[in-house]
């Protein structure tokens, strides 16, 4: 890759080409749960390089606004949230939640000319969700399934990864990896065990991949075969521009996650398990709230993982020689984020050696390049913005060797992901 592409992914911040392109989406910005109550306590949102304090008013209306204060500057994380508005705790001017100056105590003639960088905020899926890109664009509200669904079936969860997004995307869409950064725990983890998937991802580490491409992203089928003349396709969608689905395992939730860059060098990312036809059980969420699954235990008070670059991720080198993990570091999230972290903030794709099993991965950079550049170009909306777009599932089949995967899904009119049918 050439190092101008590879900024061009990356960078994130006001006007780059990039940054231009993720501001047309509505973006995971808080948790609802951050936010629980009128009047309640701002908090600090770090977003595509910009710095911002989300606070819910009197009324229950979301604002998210710039940071610093109009007046010299000071921090409205340290403000005061009360009667309407966000009100500065240096000088007492007040913010309403489209940033406008409410009051000025010095100079109240000066108020209606003062106004800070705000964004509109939907909640859906438990979820804040904003947006930064130009008024006259604003996309219908996010309508990726889980947001959509009764709040018994859906888990949500986040923590801040010190890496590029694109790092985060790139191990969501590369099946091959699971082969063996997380061979020995997907038999392990409660939320993960007891499917299909063990004997086959233990069992064929050189999966076939095959891209298809939606109006929304892509779709990677990842084939491994037995020896009984089985296939086994996990079946993941990449939704632009920082979702994946990863394919489900047997009856256990669906999955989805998303790379949110809070900056070029740092992201959240977010962690959604998810049943559309039943409330996922107390032992599920459980298991969730314990670090199971795709989530995490935190440092306290913090969204930062226990496992982190500070403790080299509780490496254990006597459970990778007893094949307990293959890296060394437990848990099938912490050795992701090992791995991603592990490459710098921003890994130089210049230096790279890509094989077979990295088509899904070049293709998405290819993709999300060409998206960005067009945008760029015309401000063409880009694929994934559409509520139709967004509109998809993972899936996890086995069919007998000789079949043809999309051959099989279009005559039985499956879509991807049919959880009754498409999850084993
Ligand atoms: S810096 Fe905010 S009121 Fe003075
Ligand atoms: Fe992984």
């Amino acid at each position: 890759m050439r190092p101008e592409d590879n900024q061009t992914l990356t960078q994130v911040g006001p006007g780059t080409p990039m940054g231009g392109m993720m501001r047309r989406y509505w973006v995971p910005a808080a948790l609802s749960s951050e936010l629980p109550d009128a009047d309640c306590s701002p908090i600090r949102v770090r977003l595509l390089g910009e710095d911002l304090v989300a606070f819910r008013d009197s009324e229950r209306r979301l604002g998210l606004v710039e940071e610093f204060c109009a007046h010299r500057r000071a921090s409205l994380y340290f403000g005061r949230n009360e009667e309407g508005g966000l009100r500065c705790s240096y000088h007492g001017w007040k913010y309403d939640v489209g940033g406008q100056c409410v009051d000025l105590p010095q100079q109240p003639s000066y108020a209606p000319k003062i106004a800070i960088r705000s964004y509109p905020c939907v909640e859906a899926g438990d979820v804040v969700w904003a947006y930064m890109g130009p008024p006259e664009l604003r996309p219908d509200p996010p309508s990726v399934e889980w947001a959509t669904i009764p709040a018994e079936g859906r888990y949500v969860s986040k923590w801040l990864q010190y890496s590029n997004y694109l790092q985060g995307i790139e191990g969501a869409i590369d099946s091959s990896h699971v082969s063996f950064l997380h061979r020995y725990e997907i038999e392990q983890n409660p939320l993960l065990k007891k499917t299909a998937a063990t004997e086959f991802i233990k069992g064929d580490a050189n999966p076939e991949f095959d891209i298809d491409h939606t109006s929304g992203g892509l779709i990677v089928y990842a084939k491994r075969r037995d020896r009984n003349g089985r296939a086994y396709y996990r079946i993941t969608q990449m939704l632009m521009p920082w979702f994946s689905f990863p394919p489900p395992f047997g009856h256990h939730p669906l999955l989805c996650q998303a790379w949110v860059p809070c900056d070029d060098e740092s992201c959240m990312v977010w962690s959604i398990s998810y049943c559309t036809d039943r409330a996922l059980t107390a032992e599920e969420r459980a298991a969730m709230a314990d670090g199971g699954g795709i989530n995490v235990t935190y440092v306290p008070g913090t969204f930062i993982p226990i496992q982190n670059r500070s403790n080299n991720y509780l490496l254990d080198r006597a459970a990778q020689k007893a094949k307990k993990t293959f890296s060394g570091v437990v848990g099938l999230v912490a050795a992701d984020v090992a791995i991603q972290e592990s490459m710098g903030a921003i890994v130089d794709r210049s230096l790279e050696h890509l094989v077979h099993t990295d088509k899904a991965v070049a293709e998405t950079r290819r993709m999300m390049l060409e998206a960005a550049r067009n945008h760029a170009k015309g401000r063409t909306t880009p694929p994934g913005v559409s509520s139709e777009s967004q509109r998809i599932r993972p899936g996890s089949l086995i069919l007998p060797v000789e079949e043809d995967v999309r051959e099989f899904l279009r005559k039985g009119q499956l879509r991807v992901g049919d959880q009754a049918v498409l999850s084993v």
